[in-house]
């Protein structure tokens, strides 16, 4: 257990007794991490003037880091930073841990141990809710307790809230996004700029939009994380992480992001759940897409991000801005406190229920109830349109060769063009109908056998026009 300390709040003395004052209830946050998004939440939380009155019953009390020595830039009062994260989690004193750590461990564990300790949590944490997140929901479950995660998914867009209550009256058919802002402002950089991948993801390295170690985005792991989250609330079962497709950005190139505008398209990384129907396994997929230029994703530029959401009877929804930052992101982590804080005050919870913190009757608006797996549909029963760069020998009849093998299984092709030579060597670019995926396959092995072809550098998928 932590000893004395003096919490801080949005408005009056840093040090506020935790008691139910008339209607006001103080309810005492514990903050896992104090790095981009803790900081932003703590100045939000410190500056409520102007926002929501909740603010105001909300107390800042003790803030766990790695590093006491390190400058901050918040100043919080002495005694409320400490590198005792597990004392937090169990401290009775604490009724809200927020998660801003970060990683799968130690993140994991504390989360567990909150909710074991009967504390809502909060967290921002994609990595371990798309891995962990059936254990974190069943353990919150019978703990009685909320978890939300707002921010895990594209930082400051309302997404998570959205689809678990504005829209969860709609069958939804189909979630596409671009939900992760470095690969976005990659591929973006590429087209506005002609560079290279290599050259756009330094750019991206220097401004800061990159980690050293880029492979979560470039390589669309973090996408898929997001894809799982967004996949299992609008299609209301759980998604085994495993099972998402998941492709990333390093093979695209820019011959292929030139001839996709010459073709009517740009070339966005996009995170896509789909099922035409309940009764049909889902689809879920991250990979880089040929969109077609008027399609409301294809004008998605730079860091910012969208998701796009069809459902019955709605039809079309989007939602875009800004996927990441220490603001946007703290509004999305502070608002899913602010709706604990609301549901603990419609339970007319008192300050000693909020030490136990087990709420009765939870919100079923706010919680997750499902328990079951979405059954997922293997990439190889996709149907989608594709596009194909061959290098070919630089002789007649290859085109016509190309065109048997795609029709031997069943492959129609929309367009083929043959855009230039390059060395000895003829490039075509061929455009299919929709095709299922793994008919697809099926002809590229029959090419790949052809004499007259020396390699396919590029096959990517296209998504579908009619809207
Ligand atoms: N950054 C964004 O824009 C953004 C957007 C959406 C979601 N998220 C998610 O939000 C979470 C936090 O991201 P961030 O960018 O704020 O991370 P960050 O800047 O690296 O901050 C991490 C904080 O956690 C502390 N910490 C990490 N491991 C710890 C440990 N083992 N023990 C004690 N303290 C530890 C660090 O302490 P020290 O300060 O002492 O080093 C630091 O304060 C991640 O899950 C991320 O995916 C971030």
């Amino acid at each position: 257990m932590l000893g004395e300390r003096r919490g801080v709040s949005g408005i009056s003395s840093p040090l506020l007794p935790f008691i139910k004052i008339g209607t006001r209830l103080v309810v005492k946050v514990g903050l896992l991490g104090l790095g981009t998004v803790g900081t932003g939440t703590v100045q939000l939380l410190l500056d409520s003037t102007g926002r929501h009155p909740l603010l105001q019953e909300l107390e800042i009390y003790v803030v766990g880091v790695r590093s006491l020595s390190k400058s901050r830039d918040v100043k919080l009062p002495d005694g409320v930073l400490t590198t005792d994260l597990e004392a937090i989690v169990s401290d009775p004193a604490v009724d809200i841990v927020v998660e801003v750590l970060g990683g799968l461990e130690p993140a994991r564990s504390l989360i567990l141990k909150a909710i074991k300790y009967g504390k809502h949590v909060v967290t921002a944490n994609k990595a371990v809710i798309a891995r962990h997140g059936d254990e974190i929901f069943t353990a919150a479950k019978s703990s009685g307790v909320y978890v939300l995660l707002e921010a895990a998914v594209c930082g400051g867009i309302p997404v998570i809230q959205p689809l678990k209550q504005s829209l969860s009256v709609n069958r939804i058919h189909t979630v596409t996004g671009i939900v992760n802002g470095t690969t976005n402002y990659i591929l973006t950089r590429m087209q506005t700029e002609g560079s290279t991948f290599s050259d756009a993801l330094a750019a991206a390295q220097q401004l800061g939009y990159a980690e050293a170690d880029p492979s979560a985005d470039v390589d669309g792991l973090d996408a898929a994380d997001k894809i799982a989250i967004l996949a299992s609330l609008a299609f209301g079962g759980r998604i085994k992480l495993q099972d998402v497709y998941c492709e990333g950005i390093r093979g695209v190139s820019g011959a292929d992001i030139a001839y996709a505008e010459k073709l009517g398209f740009v070339i966005k990384l996009l995170a896509i759940a789909k099922r035409d129907t309940p009764l049909e396994p889902l689809s879920v997929r991250v990979h880089p897409t040929l969109v077609p230029q008027a399609h409301p994703l294809a004008s998605v530029s730079g860091v910012y991000n969208a998701i796009l959401v069809e459902g019955e009877p709605l039809g079309e929804v989007m939602f875009f801005g800004p996927g990441a930052g220490a603001g946007a992101t703290a509004s999305a982590v502070v608002s899913d406190i602010l709706n604990i804080v609301a549901a603990l005050k419609t339970e007319q919870v008192t300050s000693q229920e909020l030490s136990q913190s087990k709420i009765a009757s939870p919100h079923p608006l706010l919680t997750c109830s499902h328990q079951d797996y979405c059954a997922i549909a293997p990439i190889y029963e996709l149907v989608t349109r594709f596009y194909a760069r061959f290098l070919t020998q630089d002789r007649p009849g290859v085109i016509g060769k190309l065109g048997i093998c795609f029709g031997n299984h069943g492959v129609s092709l929309e367009s083929v063009v043959q855009t230039g030579v390059q060395g000895d060597l003829a490039e075509i670019v061929v455009v299919t109908h929709d095709v299922r995926e793994g008919d697809f396959h099926s002809s590229l092995a029959e090419i790949r056998a052809l004499d007259a072809i020396d390699s396919i550098p590029s096959l990517l998928r296209v998504l579908n026009q009619e809207r």
